[in-house]
């Protein structure tokens, strides 16, 4: 299924929130804010506390209380750090830090991401991966990922490989 798109997703997503300087309520949460870059709320983790966007340069950071790791459902592991930062602008994250996915056996860092149509792609720097963008319409959790209800496990051996494969 959607295991990198949600890694990539939720690293993007955390990022993007915050016009410090609206009142309180009219605040968009990070959620709504990653909307409003047409990206899906899917790339970014449910949690987040805090953020900051200057939206001058798109540069952001995200808070969490903790970090966030989860598994894609029969495949990638993802992991979010308590901060993640990078540049937001419409359909692009770039400069990402904070986001790790666990291919084979190493983990490489999410350096950016991007919507292209209804495939989100998200690159590595060596290698990319693109997913539907329907795998993203939801936060994963910490933890359960987006396996939450049903906690099927599936087979964790090499189902979906798309950072390898991908050219
Ligand atoms: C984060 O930590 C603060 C202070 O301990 C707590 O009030 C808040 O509920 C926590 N938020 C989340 C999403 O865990």
């Amino acid at each position: 299924m959607s295991h990198l798109t949600i890694i990539i997703v939720s690293i993007i997503f955390l990022s993007p929130l915050a016009f410090a300087v609206t009142a309180e309520s009219d605040t968009p949460t990070a959620y709504s804010l990653l909307q409003s870059y047409n990206f899906p709320v899917g790339i970014l983790p449910k949690g987040v506390v805090a953020y900051d966007l200057d939206t001058t340069t798109g540069k952001f950071h995200a808070y969490f209380n903790n970090s966030c790791s989860f598994s894609l459902v029969g495949s990638y592991q993802l992991n979010y750090k308590s901060t993640i930062s990078g540049y937001i602008s419409e359909n692009k994250l770039k400069k990402l830090t904070g986001v790790k996915v666990k291919v084979l056996f190493l983990w490489l860092n999410i350096v950016e991401v991007i919507r292209n149509g209804d495939e989100m792609e998200f690159s590595v720097g060596i290698t990319s991966a693109n997913f539907a963008i329907q795998e993203f319409l939801e936060s994963p959790q910490c933890g359960c990922g987006f396996e939450c209800k049903d906690s099927k496990l599936g087979s964790f051996a090499g189902r979906n490989t798309p950072f390898v494969s991908s050219s």
